[in-house]
């Protein structure tokens, strides 16, 4: 049976009161495969998604962690402030902190660590740019991003790892990579993980798509065997949609 993860990156969206009330509206669709979805909240609606969620199989998680635990990092957030709220997921290297916070490849791979250590299983973006794909560069890209961020990890870590690939020319585009496409570079960093590791670890890791996945599209992108799921941004943000697609990757599994 194929597994899935539904994830909402919900980005710098929703006051903590007006994530409560999207997350009553959640339950409400009594989605079927909520052991299968996950929001992504801002730090400061982790409480209120946390006490919103309780009783009910969804799960919720960060956008980002400091890889020190404590110290003078004014502004940011570390590991032990997310275990001690008990999230399940962080996502890390999102192309929009790559490109506007300076995370680099080496700081994604201090991240990974300090989160596998505290058993939060990370969410890890990957991704070209419209000039990288327009030379034919994806796979060098992609899989030169994989290798460095995963450096120094053990098989049996690196199996817990969530990755989503997200070309950065469809996110909050509306240009969704076709099914084939996303299946095409699914499959790719699949084999990427089968040469660092090995072929139990390759085919047990999670395998996300993520950039204009939509309530209409959904389907077509996930019914194609490499993909396990998607990172959702814009469509994530109503509630309708997002159990939709939730809805969707339930009747493939
Ligand atoms: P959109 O679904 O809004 O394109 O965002 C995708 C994304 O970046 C999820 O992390």
């Amino acid at each position: 049976m194929k597994r899935f993860l539904i994830a909402g990156n919900w980005k710098m969206n929703k006051t903590a009161a007006e994530a409560e009330s999207f997350i009553n509206k959640l339950k409400e669709k009594k989605i079927s495969n909520e052991e299968e979805v996950a929001v992504l909240v801002p730090f400061t609606d982790l409480y209120s998604v946390k006490s919103a969620l309780s009783g009910c199989g969804i799960k919720f998680g960060a956008q980002n962690v400091h890889f020190e635990a404590s110290g003078a990092f004014t502004g940011e957030v570390s590991v032990p402030m997310l275990s001690e709220i008990g999230v399940d997921y962080c996502v890390i290297g999102h192309s929009e902190r790559r490109e506007y916070f300076n995370e680099t490849d080496e700081t994604v791979n201090k991240k990974l660590k300090v989160l596998l250590e505290a058993g939060i299983t990370p969410i890890l973006c990957v991704g070209e740019s419209l000039e990288v794909r327009e030379q034919g560069e994806e796979q060098a890209f992609v899989g030169g991003q994989l290798v460095a961020d995963f450096a120094d990890i053990a098989a049996a870590d690196a199996a817990k790892i969530v990755i989503a690939y997200e070309p950065i020319w469809a996110i909050g585009t509306g240009k969704t990579a076709t099914p084939e496409q996303a299946e095409e570079m699914c499959a790719f960093i699949r084999g990427v993980m089968e040469g660092l590791y090995d072929g139990v670890v390759a085919e047990s890791m999670l395998i996300l798509y993520g950039g204009s996945m939509n309530a209409k599209n959904a389907k077509d992108l996930l019914e194609k065997p490499d993909i396990n799921g998607g990172l959702i941004g814009g469509a994530s943000l109503k509630a309708d949609d997002f159990a939709t697609i939730a809805e969707a990757a339930a009747s493939l599994s």
